[in-house]
């Protein structure tokens, strides 16, 4: 079997790969440590220009080798903060209002892509697959290809693709498609993102697909296809088993005095649709007097990106609302809303969701969302939590057992977390089961392999 090298912007460490970091680093890993070969990528440092030029760090395990490099600050600056995450992100988040574009920092995108592309080249072998992740690195094949690399390449989006529409919002829209079209495949989460792409292709580029993926544009021909990344259910709910004896979890509990728990966990951004949140569960509290005292939402929100100008105004906005909410609602021995801007173990999120009776996941747009399946895969199966799941996540295509909710209407959200508190159990148990068939066949191992296979050009059985 020929070598893997996966390339991504952030690099797991080695350490990691063994568990304590999100399921995705662990299923990528296991793809690597199968075939040999090198994850390569930013080490999330930023260095001076002397240091970034002396070639990737090297540490080993097993057959696997971690390649990192770190950034100069003003590439970080233009590739990372600017053009991927005050630009990308937003359009393709459907976010046109918060993109800030600049056409230096557009350059340094392209610019750090191929400057890693040939830190890459080195550590290349003739028939190694490269498989290339997300949206900081959509020109990478292209300056691989210029620099003469034959090898199949791969491209996994994990966040949505607009719809044409709005994609044209970025002014070189263009280039980056046609550097779509420089890998052999291009994987995204669902069939409208998928479709979304081919619109742009018939409809923009004077290209064709076909409805099984195969595109010719822009001179090349590729294939596109979906590929629902999942999670190991069987690992997370070991895992959320074992931790509820744990001090934490064990000290939560106590906290909580009988209370229901709602849990939410996101990244602290403007995507996951957190304000709409906080004001659904004010309404529910307004509107359910009965609940007042007796409901607690622990949410969980890691800042990100904190270098950006629109995460710092989201942070703020959360600051505000979580205090006017709790300065409504609290009692001496009550907070409503406990706002934790900290990480945690993952071990110790699976245990917390398996104490919990709903778990609130209501971005305004998301790729896929692997909390909305943590949670599931949490559960207790003799007494399991719901579900509340926006529409707008890529998971909602399979989590069909969850209450839908459409994140902008505060009041629909609100009915849904009181009916999801008052859910019977009959009712909770099947609809966990709906999405437990669904998280088991599209599990991360199934992602992985079908993405691979279709790179390797493998026979369909
Ligand atoms: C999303 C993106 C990933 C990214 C992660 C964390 O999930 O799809 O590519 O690594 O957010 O964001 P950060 O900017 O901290 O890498």
């Amino acid at each position: 079997m020929s070598r893997l090298v996966v390339v991504s912007n952030r690099v797991a460490t080695p350490t990691e790969t063994k568990g304590s970091a999100g399921g995705l680093a662990v299923g990528v890993f296991g793809a690597l440590k199968d075939s040999g070969g090198v994850w390569f990528g930013w080490s999330g440092d930023v260095v001076s220009e002397t240091v970034a030029n002396q070639g990737p760090k090297l540490e080993r395990d097993g057959a696997v080798t971690f390649a990192t490099v770190g950034l100069p600050k003003k590439d970080y600056d233009q590739y990372y903060r600017g053009f991927s995450n005050a630009m990308l992100w937003p359009v393709f988040h459907y976010r046109n209002d918060l993109a800030v574009y600049d056409r230096d920092e557009y350059a340094g995108y392209r610019r750090v892509n191929a400057w890693l592309a040939h830190k890459l080249i080195k550590l290349l072998e003739p028939d190694d697959i490269i498989w290339v992740h997300d949206y900081h690195l959509i020109p990478f094949a292209e300056a691989l290809r210029s620099a003469g690399i034959k090898n199949r390449i791969g491209f996994f989006l994990h966040i949505p693709f607009p719809s044409p529409q709005i994609l044209l919002n970025i002014p070189p829209h263009e280039e980056l498609v046609k550097s779509l079209c420089c890998y052999d495949v291009v994987g995204f989460q669902t069939e409208r993102d998928r479709i979304a792409f081919h619109d742009y292709i018939v409809r923009h580029a004077h290209g064709t697909a076909t409805p099984d993926g195969h595109i010719e544009a822009f001179g090349r021909t590729l294939k596109t296809s979906v590929y629902r990344i999942g999670v190991f259910p069987d690992e997370i709910a070991e895992q959320a088993e074992r931790g509820e004896a744990r001090q934490d979890v064990m000290d939560l509990k106590q906290s909580l005095e009988g209370r229901k728990l709602i849990m939410s966990v996101d990244r602290l951004d403007y995507s996951k649709g957190l304000v709409e949140r906080f004001r659904a569960f004010e309404h529910f509290l307004e509107k359910s007097p009965e609940w007042r005292g007796n409901v607690t939402l622990v949410q969980i929100a890691p800042p990100t990106r904190a270098d950006v100008e629109t995460y710092q105004q989201i942070r703020q906005n959360l600051e505000y609302e979580a205090g006017r909410i709790n300065g409504r609602y609290s009692g001496l021995d009550y907070t409503p809303i406990r706002y934790l801007n900290q990480r945690y173990d993952r071990w110790k999120l699976m245990s917390l969701f398996r104490e919990s009776q709903v778990g609130l996941v209501t971005p305004l747009r998301d790729g896929m969302n692997l909390v909305a399946k943590e949670y599931i895969a949490a559960q207790n199966p003799d007494d399991p939590g719901v579900l509340v799941l926006s529409q707008f996540a890529g998971a909602a295509d399979e989590m069909t057992g969850a209450m839908m909710v459409n994140p902008h209407d505060i009041v629909g959200t609100s009915e849904a977390i009181a009916r999801a508190l008052a859910m019977p159990l009959a009712e909770r148990k099947q609809r966990y089961e709906t999405n437990m068939i669904a998280l088991r066949k599209h599990n991360l191992g199934v992602w992985r392999d079908d993405f691979l296979a279709d790179l390797r050009g493998d026979a369909k059985a």
